[in-house]
C-alpha cells in the first residue's frame, strides 16, 4: 500500500508577505476623532469579533440584499466577464477577507497566481492556508497591507495581465475623492492590459436604503452601538451603550447613507485624562456609505484612467458589478 501523501501532488504553501509597516496607534486615532468638534469614530472600529459577526448577520437580512445581489450578478455574467479578462491573469483580491468571493472566480478566470491583500494579517494567513488545501493547483500569495492607503506589489507578484477584484461595495465607504484616488492607484498598479472588477451599491428608493441600514430586527443598530463597546476596550472609556441611539438615513444631496450614534441624554465620556461632554441629541458620526448611479460609476472609472467600462446590474437596478478595462 502506498500512503496517500505520496500519491497526492505536492502542495506549495502560500507565500505570505507583511507590508503593513507603521500603523496608527488606535488610542491616538480614536482620541483625536472623539475630541473633534463633530465627533466621529472611523468605521474600521466596527469590526471586532462581535461586530464582524453582526456584519455577517446583516448580510443575511432581507433588507440588506447587497451581497446576495452582487453574487447573482457575477454568476449571471461570469462567462462574459471571464472572456473579457481572458485566461491566465494574476487575480489580485483587495480586502480579500475569507477569500471566498474570489475563489468562486478561479474556475472561470484560471489565474496564473492568486494574490490576496488584506489589512488583517493573521486572518488572511489562516484563510489562505485553508484555501490552498482546497485549490492545490493554484499558486497563492498573501500580502498584509493597508491597500486603502497604498498599493505596493512586491516582485513576488507575477508579471503579466492583472485583474483586480474589489467586491462588496466597500468602495462606498470611501468619500468620492478617496474613491477616485483609490481607483487611480489600482489603475497605476495594474498598468496596461489590466482590469478592475468592482461591486457597487446603487442609488435606489430612499425607503429601501433607509430600511437596509435601519432594519426592523435592530441588527444594524446593534452593529452600530457595538462600536462603543469596542472603543471602551481600546480606550478604557466609559461609554454606556444604553445612553445612545442608532440613527441611519439616506442623504440624497450627498448620495450617501449616514450612520450616527445619538446621545439620549446629557452625558460625559471619560478616558485617560480626557473628557468629552455630549448634550441630548448630539451625534457621533460612525459611517458613510456612498451610493452610485451607473453614470457616476462610469465617470469614476473614466477619471481614474480606464478606457472602457461595462456595468452589469440586476433586474431592479439595485446593485452593479462594473468591469473596467485599462
Ligand atoms: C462594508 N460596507 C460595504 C457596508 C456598507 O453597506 O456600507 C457596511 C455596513 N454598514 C451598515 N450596514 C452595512
Amino acid at each position: 500500500m502506498v500512503p496517500d501523501e505520496i500519491l497526492a501532488p505536492p502542495r506549495t504553501r502560500p507565500l505570505f508577505i507583511n507590508l503593513l509597516g507603521e500603523t496608527i496607534d488606535p488610542r491616538v486615532e480614536l482620541t483625536a476623532a472623539l475630541l473633534e468638534p463633530a465627533a466621529f469614530i472611523p468605521p474600521k472600529y466596527f469590526y471586532d469579533a462581535v461586530g464582524s459577526r453582526l456584519f455577517e448577520t446583516i448580510c443575511e437580512l432581507p433588507e440588506y440584499p447587497l451581497m446576495r445581489t452582487e453574487r447573482s450578478i457575477v454568476d449571471a455574467h461570469v462567462h462574459e466577464i471571464a472572456a473579457r479578462i481572458g485566461p491566465g491573469s494574476v487575480l489580485i483580491d483587495l480586502g480579500a477577507g475569507n477569500c471566498e468571493k474570489a475563489e468562486r472566480l478561479f474556475g472561470w478566470l484560471a489565474p496564473t497566481q492568486y494574490v490576496a491583500i488584506d489589512i488583517a494579517a493573521d486572518f488572511l494567513r489562516e484563510r489562505l492556508e485553508i484555501l490552498a488545501t482546497r485549490n492545490p493547483q493554484h499558486q497563492m500569495l498573501g500580502i498584509a497591507q493597508d491597500f486603502t492607503r497604498t498599493i505596493q506589489l512586491p516582485p513576488q507578484v507575477e508579471r503579466g495581465a492583472r485583474a483586480f477584484f474589489f467586491p462588496g461595495s466597500s468602495i462606498g465607504n470611501f468619500t468620492p475623492d478617496q474613491a477616485l484616488a483609490f481607483l487611480q492607484r489600482v489603475r497605476a498598479a495594474g498598468g496596461p492590459d489590466s482590469h478592475l472588477l468592482l461591486g457597487v451599491d446603487l442609488v435606489k428608493e430612499k425607503s429601501l436604503l433607509d430600511l437596509a441600514y435601519d432594519d426592523p430586527l435592530g441588527v444594524t443598530a446593534a452593529f452600530n452601538l457595538n462600536v462603543l463597546r469596542n472603543v471602551n476596550g481600546v480606550l478604557d472609556s466609559n461609554f454606556d451603550v444604553g445612553d445612545w441611539r442608532h440613527v441611519a438615513f439616506f442623504n440624497p444631496e450627498c448620495s450617501r447613507i449616514e450612520m450616527h450614534l445619538e446621545a439620549r441624554r446629557d452625558l460625559a465620556v471619560r478616558w485617560s485624562s480626557n473628557n468629552r461632554q455630549f448634550c441630548a441629541g448630539d451625534r457621533i458620526h460612525t459611517e458613510n456609505s456612498y451610493k452610485y448611479t451607473p453614470a457616476t460609476l462610469r465617470e469614476l472609472f473614466r477619471q481614474a484612467g480606464y478606457s472602457a467600462v461595462t456595468v452589469y446590474s440586476d433586474a431592479a437596478s439595485a446593485f452593479a458589478v462594473a468591469l473596467g478595462e485599462a
